[in-house]
Order: C-alpha cells, then sequence, then structure tokens
C-alpha cells in the first residue's frame, strides 16, 4: 500500500492500539530517573528504552507510535540494532519530537512559546531518512491569575500551524498539542473555556496555513479540574465535557485525538478515555499518547535494575493492554485488580 499521511494517521489511531510518548527532553528524563535514584546517562537511557520498545506484548498489541526524542531516533540497542528498527520491527511507527522546548514569552510574564521553527524544514527531512513518519509540536498554555492571554494563544497556534504545514510537505503526519495545563487549582469550567478558546485558535490558524486535516492527529488534554482545585470532577463529568467541548470546536475531518495524561494517575488516564468511548457518537478516534501514565509502572518497576526487567516489561505491557482496551471502551476497574 502506498503511504499518505492520511493512511499514517489512520494507522496511528488503529483499533485497540495508541501512542507511546517516549520523547522526554534530557531535562525531563532527568527528572524521571532522579526519581528512581539512577543517573541520567547515555547509556541508562538507552536500556531503559530499549527495555520499552523490547516489549513484544505491548509493541505489537497496543503501540501503535511511539514519540522518540533526537537521541533516540539515532540510539542503537545493546546488540547493535538501532532502536528504530526494533520499534519498525514490532510493527509500530516511529516518531519524533521536533520542538525545541517551551520558552518564557516576551512580553507575557507567565506564559510560554514553543520554540523550534528555524532549521525545522532540513531536521524533518533528515528525520524522516532516520525513520520517522509523524511528528510533535507542544505548546503549552498554562492557567492562573490574568492567563492564558489570547496573545499567548496566538503565538503558540501560528507556530503549531506552520510547522504542520512543514511537516506534511516533508511526507510527515503532524501531532499538534496544545497543551491546557491540569496543574492548577482552577475548576473544570476554566479549563473547559480556555481548551475552547486554545482550539478554536489553532484550527483557524491550521485552516490558514493549508494544513491537510485528514493527515494531522490532534494530541489534547482533557477537560479536567486543576490538580489544586479542591472540587475534582468524577470521571462522567471529564468525559462529558471533553467530548461537549471537542464537537464545539474540533472539526470531523481530523482522523484522531490521541490524549496526553498530563500528571493524571495511570488509572484515572484509563478510566477517562474509557469513559469517553463509552458515551460514542462522535466522528473521530478517541486514544492516548501517553507518557507518564504508561511509563510510571515501568519505571518504578524497573527502577535501573537488570535484574526486574521482565517485570517491567510485564507492567510497561498491562498499562498497554488496558489503555488499548480504554479506546474500544472494553476496559473494566476488575481488570486492574487481576493484575
Ligand atoms: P504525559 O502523558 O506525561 O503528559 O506526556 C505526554 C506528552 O508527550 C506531553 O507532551
Amino acid at each position: 500500500m502506498t503511504e499518505t499521511l492520511e493512511s499514517i494517521a489512520e494507522a496511528m489511531v488503529a483499533p485497540g492500539k495508541g501512542i507511546l510518548a517516549a520523547d522526554e527532553s534530557s531535562g525531563t528524563i532527568k527528572k524521571r530517573f532522579d526519581s528512581i535514584n539512577l543517573e541520567s546517562t547515555e547509556d541508562n537511557r538507552r536500556d531503559y528504552r530499549e527495555m520499552l520498545f523490547r516489549t513484544e506484548e505491548a509493541m505489537k498489541n497496543n503501540i501503535s507510535g511511539v514519540i522518540l526524542y533526537d537521541e533516540t531516533i539515532r540510539q542503537k540497542a545493546k546488540d547493535g540494532t538501532p532502536l528504530v528498527d526494533l520499534i519498525k520491527a514490532a510493527g509500530s511507527i516511529p516518531g519524533i519530537k521536533v520542538d525545541m522546548g517551551a520558552k518564557e514569552m516576551a512580553g507575557f510574564p507567565g506564559e510560554k512559546i514553543t520554540e523550534g521553527l528555524d532549521g525545522l524544514r532540513e531536521r524533518l527531512a533528515e528525520y524522516y531518512d532516520l525513520g520517522a513518519r509523524f511528528a510533535k509540536w507542544r505548546a503549552v498554555i498554562d492557567i492562573a491569575d490574568g492567563i492564558p492571554t489570547q496573545g499567548c494563544i496566538e503565538a503558540n497556534a501560528e507556530a503549531l500551524a506552520r510547522y504542520a504545514a512543514l511537516c506534511q510537505e516533508q511526507k510527515i503526519v503532524p501531532i499538534v498539542e496544545p497543551e491546557v495545563l491540569m496543574d492548577g487549582g482552577h475548576d473544570i469550567d476554566r479549563c473547559d473555556e480556555v481548551t475552547e478558546a486554545a482550539l478554536r485558535t489553532v484550527f483557524a490558524r491550521l485552516a490558514a496555513h493549508r494544513v491537510n486535516l485528514e493527515g494531522t492527529i490532534l494530541k489534547p488534554n482533557m477537560v479536567i479540574s486543576g490538580k489544586k482545585c479542591t472540587k475534582q470532577a468524577s470521571v462522567e463529568e471529564v468525559a462529558a465535557r471533553t467530548i461537549a467541548c471537542f464537537k464545539k470546536v474540533v472539526p470531523a475531518a481530523i482522523p484522531g485525538i490521541v490524549y496526553l495524561s498530563g500528571g493524571q494517575s495511570d488509572e484515572d488516564a484509563t478510566a477517562h478515555l474509557n469513559a469517553m468511548n463509552a458515551i460514542g457518537g462522535f466522528p473521530w478516534k478517541m486514544s492516548f499518547s501517553y507518557g507518564r501514565a504508561l511509563q510510571h509502572a515501568p519505571l518504578t518497576t524497573w527502577g535501573g535494575k537488570a535484574e526486574n526487567v521482565a517485570a517491567a516489561q510485564a507492567a510497561f505491557a498491562h498499562r498497554a493492554k488496558m489503555n488499548g482496551l480504554a479506546t474500544q471502551a472494553g476496559w473494566k476497574k476488575d481488570l486492574e485488580k487481576a493484575a
């Protein structure tokens, strides 16, 4: 079959499958390794990611694609096999994080703008040659007193649209990620309002930049209570509010919505996805592109020790399976207890 943007995007959200976000930047992976008292060396990062990509059960059955970091897409497994080849051998698609991180936005105290457009065309061409067929760019929208501003939302949406257009020119499917952070004390109503505003602006800019929506995947936050909010919305409310919000602003031409976990517990991230798919009645596939909610269990089980690899792989396979079931509304809490 000829590979097209549309066929890649469809494969990324195949039933029962979703994306493993393993694209932690050097700073973020160091934080994750700090939590298990492991030094963040190139070898340790390789061993950890190799362990995940060699979890055959998860990779074959439930992981449609893996988002890599620049170092990882060039790295080889201990036996010399490129890590990208391990992913492909499992029938999964390699992807690549291409943004250069969210930086302080000049003139907008407390807000961030994602950088990385300069030289992006050339970097994408190289990543294509290294095997990447999709990419990720993350914009960060924080909620606090007086923010986000429309200025921050617009600057980030413009960058996402320019990134998406360049990806498609280079035959790479863009994952468009405008993340409204859930770290604050705001309630679900405020998250709803900001998510709607951010998505409206993003889709207006994607249209202005002639981005092919059928070859684009959206990676949003769910509509959810801030972590520090005293009133936490129920699983059912998060599911219903997220669907209602997206129906207003996400075009039906988008093949799939893959959520970020954003600091939700492993089980909440699965339960929310399952609840949305149980409600149904929307035009997109709804799946996952989890980082922490897929990796927390294997990372802590592994702890940097070779003797824990099998148990860590089992923990990863379990989370991947639970989330795979959630893409088809087939997850139940009882399945967690049995594990
Ligand atoms: P989390 O699921 O840990 O939020 O990570 C997903 C991701 O790729 C954020 O950009």
